[in-house]
């Protein structure tokens, strides 16, 4: 079976499908995305995604590309059409195509619209969440405006090849008065010696992820105390337990810090719990 892309209004061959060469993404990674979740065929709070896109659309000026009745059903058929039960619907919006010039294009230009589908390894992820993961503390390199969902990624694809290159999973990003912003694609979060969640609280410096926001709800019920605020990479190295979360693999508990094992080095009790109680509490729709 071959993969099937939405591109401006066609179902192509994933292998076909292209994007014009003055494609403001393409010159200027003018543009934003979202990366929703897919369990059992269904969207993974699906509704929090679009009001992030709208936000994000809202805070560049740029139109949205169809109503969102229409995207719901695009989003819907493109994980249809690629048969996918558990995996990820990725979808992108650019300013549109216009001769490569700085400013807005002055006419009226259609913004671009992609959606891609594709499965995920769930044993992989699973394997993950069992046995931890590492993480390695670097400079937060990127512009101030984080909680754009930009598809202008450059400082995070150079952290997490950093991280890569050095044998962890993930990069935690720390700002220049030394607290952790959050990880290359993931938000950061930490259990601290009494027990309580701490994670940065939102605003400019960070994504406000939605697997954040749906874990928040989901320790309220589950009774555990949460405190939004920033932390210190030496604080989370000798914190009780430390995860980090997105749409992908919702928690992935960390298990070292650089060169310091987290806890006594496997995953948190309160991070699995979490993990397993978010299954309950996020929308499939
Ligand atoms: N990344 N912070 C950053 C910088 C991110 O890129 C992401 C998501 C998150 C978590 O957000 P959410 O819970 O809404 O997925 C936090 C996506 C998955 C990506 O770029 O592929």
């Amino acid at each position: 079976m071959s993969r099937i892309a939405y591109v401006n209004g066609r179902y192509v061959r994933h292998a076909d499908a292209g994007v014009h060469i003055e494609d403001r993404g393409y010159q200027f990674a003018d543009g934003v995305y979202e990366v929703c979740g897919i369990r059992g065929g269904k969207l993974m709070d699906e509704e929090l995604h679009l009001a992030r896109l709208q936000r994000s659309l809202a805070e560049l000026r740029i139109a949205s590309p169809m109503p969102l009745s229409a995207l719901r059903q695009v989003l819907r058929e493109v994980v249809r059409r690629n048969r996918v039960e558990n995996g990820l619907v990725y979808f992108q919006v650019t300013r549109g195509v216009a001769p490569r010039d700085h400013p807005f294009p002055a006419g009226p230009v259609k913004p671009s619209l992609v959606i891609t589908a594709k499965r995920l390894n769930m044993a992989r992820i699973q394997q993950s969440a069992e046995k931890g993961v590492a993480v390695v503390t670097m400079p937060d390199l990127r512009w101030a405006r984080r909680d754009i969902k930009s598809i202008a990624l450059l400082p995070n694809i150079l952290a997490k090849q950093a991280a890569r290159e050095a044998g962890a999973y993930e990069a935690w990003l720390v700002d220049a008065e030394g607290y952790v912003t959050e990880g290359s694609s993931t938000n950061a979060w930490i259990v601290d010696k009494f027990g309580r969640l701490v994670t940065r609280s939102t605003g400019p410096e960070i994504l406000s992820g939605i697997t954040r926001t749906v874990l928040l709800e989901t320790a309220k019920r589950e009774g555990i105390e949460i405190v939004e605020r920033p932390f210190t990479p030496d604080e989370a190295k000798s914190a009780r337990e430390a995860f980090i979360s997105a749409s992908s693999a919702v928690i992935i508990p960390v298990v070292r810090i650089d060169d310091t094992a987290i806890g006594n080095g496997a995953p948190g009790s309160i991070t699995l719990r979490l993990r397993e109680a978010y299954a309950k509490v996020g929308v499939l729709s």
